[in-house]
């Protein structure tokens, strides 16, 4: 039996904008999709799949994950029959690289499985391939995180070119939340409505990638420096960005104001936006806990996790 896995990850900065080139920075969190590929008499795979999940999240993705499996079965010319068992403590739910990290997962068990002595790199572009159901035009940093883990600053080539990936060092991890509005995003869909939105007000739209780009030199230098007060500015003014190219919502933007007034250093959505996620930097178990349980006293499920870890 082939086993693998792929972690979850979190962006920092620079969802949506990571489309169009510009650099944004991802961390990968502690909890991991696992895969297990087994040879079976049958054709095609069969898929168990035992995630734990936000209700409803699986049966909502189950083409996109076909097109997920299928891509990355092609891509790695598995001519045999397999059977994948995927599991693992990542919830799969929107914003957290759940399809990525099941790539990625896959992706090395099907390496070890069938003995292809891939590396990283080859492995990467196997979970990109997998990505390409889920999300039409992934921009690659879901699978580069999941992949590689850490934290990382990425880059697309918009012309095609190798993207340029960059690990990057924390002082030390810091502790976050996420909170989970409960709702699935399509991706696609949403990624879909920022490109029209683009090219209906294109002056508008190009001025909030031009504030972006500026904001995330910033950011790279207050991460360096470990200082973390002006990263959680910098995440408040990411999220303001966002809202702008109407990525967010209500509940979001709720969760993202419920954790600054409990002393969260900043807040924003992460991942694709409309549903899913939002990150708060809350350095310390206290102010993590503190933070935690202001969302969830809003009636929405939390997890404590921690960036820069490695
Ligand atoms: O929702 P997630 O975790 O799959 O993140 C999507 C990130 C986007 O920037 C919105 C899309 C992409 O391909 O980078």
């Amino acid at each position: 039996m082939g086993k693998g896995s792929g972690y979850g990850k979190t962006i920092l900065f620079g969802e949506h904008f990571v489309v169009y080139g510009l650099p944004a920075i991802a961390s990968a969190l502690g909890s991991t999709t696992t895969a297990e590929v087994k040879r079976a008499d049958i054709n095609g795979y069969e898929l168990i799949d035992n995630r734990p999940e936000t209700a409803g999240y699986k049966e909502q993705k189950k083409e996109e994950y076909e097109k997920l499996i299928e891509n990355v079965i092609k891509f790695m010319e598995v001519k045999e029959g397999i059977r994948i068992t995927l599991g693992g403590n990542l919830v799969a739910a929107s914003g957290v690289g759940a399809s990525a990290a099941c790539a990625a997962a896959l992706a090395r068990a099907i390496n070890n499985e069938f003995r292809l002595d891939w590396n990283d790199d080859k492995i990467n572009e196997a979970a990109f391939e997998g990505e390409k159901g889920p999300h039409g035009t992934p921009s690659g940093i879901d699978n580069t995180a999941a992949v590689f883990g850490g934290l990382l600053l990425f880059k697309k080539n918009l012309g095609g070119n190798q993207n340029t990936i960059k690990k990057m060092k924390l002082r030390k991890p810091v502790e976050i939340v996420l909170g989970n509005s409960g709702k699935t995003s399509s991706t696609k869909e949403v990624v879909g409505d920022v490109r029209r939105l683009e090219e209906e007000q294109p002056k508008k739209i190009n001025a909030v990638f031009e504030e972006y780009g500026a904001l995330v030199e910033e950011a790279k230098k207050a991460l360096k420096d470990y200082d973390l007060k002006k990263v959680g500015t910098l995440m408040n003014k990411n999220h303001e960005l966002l809202q702008k190219i109407t990525v967010s919502s209500s509940e979001l933007d709720e969760m993202v104001e419920t954790a600054r007034n409990a002393g969260a250093l900043g807040a924003k959505l992460t991942g694709t936006g409309r549903g899913g996620l939002m990150i708060a930097l809350t350095p310390g178990k206290n102010l993590q806990e503190k933070v935690a349980e202001a969302i969830e006293a809003q009636g929405y499920t939390v997890f404590r996790s921690k960036i820069g870890g490695s």
